[in-house]
């Protein structure tokens, strides 16, 4: 077993989210107490080619422990190379397997969703990664509960990974066909997890601790992963676990609280040094920064502000600026109705 499902241990997954879960990112919401992270997608090609962006999106650190790197693509012995080839460079503690994109570029490719209608090839690419790798490290896949409401075949898929060693699936709750619309069909990632004996890491619209409490005790889940929300609000992670702990909701995470986490954030990411410069980093920073304003008192002013920001100063006074002015602002200022990005970038 997955040393991090042992004792019922109930591990909370940072969900891999292409653009956002970043090394800083991961970090932080390691910080914050997630327990399992998993890279946002890379193909199995630009690690064939040792791509510099492929490199750049599967860096992570020790203290993220333990960490998958997920691949995607439709050739099994290729995908088997790409990561052996990763587990030279970086030694991650998993492979997942992305057997769950919605996302045109991918499918068309016969990536990511397209295998769920697919089984021999999915399996194929399953087992070829699984042997290819051995013993050297663990290979767990992460999927969508089916194609379209015409084919809703999760449990069935789950059985046929396991039976190509995957050591553990993370199951989302929606059909390639729903994209992000619709809410996740928890009843389905339940009868997964009963179909099969590896854990089952359930997935879809958890937004608060008592959610992650609820859907421990109404299924058989052994972990689940958290996206959209903490792109939001990473402390969820933290939330969740007090509420699993002692059953109490703590009190919202305060504002001075908030934008020291958001100006650590930017000052990571520029110290990272992966952009060219500071200006870049922080345009890259912008859409997390409006996901950040989601429920915030002043979040409309706050989203324009954003939408220009280029340096850590500017934000540093944005800052001082908000936290100064925000007791006259109105209540029912704090729309965030455009705040999340329910449309993966990539
Ligand atoms: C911006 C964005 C990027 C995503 N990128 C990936 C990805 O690279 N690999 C993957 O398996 N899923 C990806 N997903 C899907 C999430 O991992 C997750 O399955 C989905 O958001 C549902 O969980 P949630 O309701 O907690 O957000 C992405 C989702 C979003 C919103």
């Amino acid at each position: 077993m997955l040393p991090w499902f042992k004792n019922d241990a109930f591990p909370l997954y940072l969900a891999p989210m292409a653009g956002v879960t970043d090394l800083v990112f991961r970090r932080l919401c390691k910080e914050l107490g997630a327990d399992v992270m998993v890279t946002e997608f890379v193909s199995a090609e630009g690690i064939m080619q040792a791509d510099e962006r492929t490199r750049i999106y599967t860096e992570f650190d020790d203290a993220q422990r333990p960490v998958g790197v997920q691949l995607f693509g439709a050739d099994g012995p290729r995908m088997a190379e790409a990561a052996k080839k990763i587990i030279d460079w970086k030694q991650p503690d998993f492979i997942d397997i992305n057997f769950g994109c919605p996302v045109k570029k991918v499918v068309s490719k016969n990536g990511g969703s397209s295998l769920l209608k697919d089984c021999p090839t999915l399996a194929h690419v399953a087992e070829s990664i699984a042997k290819g790798v051995g013993d050297r490290v663990p290979v767990t896949a992460k999927i969508r509960i089916g194609w379209d409401q015409h084919l809703i075949n999760a449990p069935e898929v789950c059985h046929i990974l396991e039976d190509c060693g995957m050591q553990a699936i993370a199951v989302h709750g929606r059909t390639r066909a729903q994209g992000y619309s619709g809410e996740a069909d928890w009843e389905v990632i339940d009868q997964c997890s009963r179909a099969v004996s590896v854990p089952v890491i359930g997935n879809g619209d958890i937004t608060s601790g008592a959610d992650v409490a609820r859907r421990r005790a109404t299924t058989g889940v052994s972990g689940v992963m958290i996206g959209r929300a903490a792109m939001a609000y990473p402390w969820l992670f933290r939330e969740a676990k007090e509420y699993l702990a002692t059953g109490l909701v703590p009190p919202t995470v305060a504002l001075e609280e908030r934008w020291t986490f958001i100006l650590r954030h930017a000052r990571l990411l520029v110290e990272w040094g992966k952009f060219p410069g500071e200006r870049y980093a922080m345009q890259s920073l912008r859409s997390r920064l409006m996901a950040y304003t989601k429920g915030l008192k002043g979040g409309k002013f706050l989203r324009q502000r954003f939408s220009t920001v280029s340096s850590v100063a500017e934000l540093e006074d944005l800052a001082a600026e908000h936290l100064d002015s925000v007791a006259h602002l109105e209540e029912d200022d704090a729309d965030d109705s455009e705040t999340m990005l329910l449309v993966d970038p990539t």
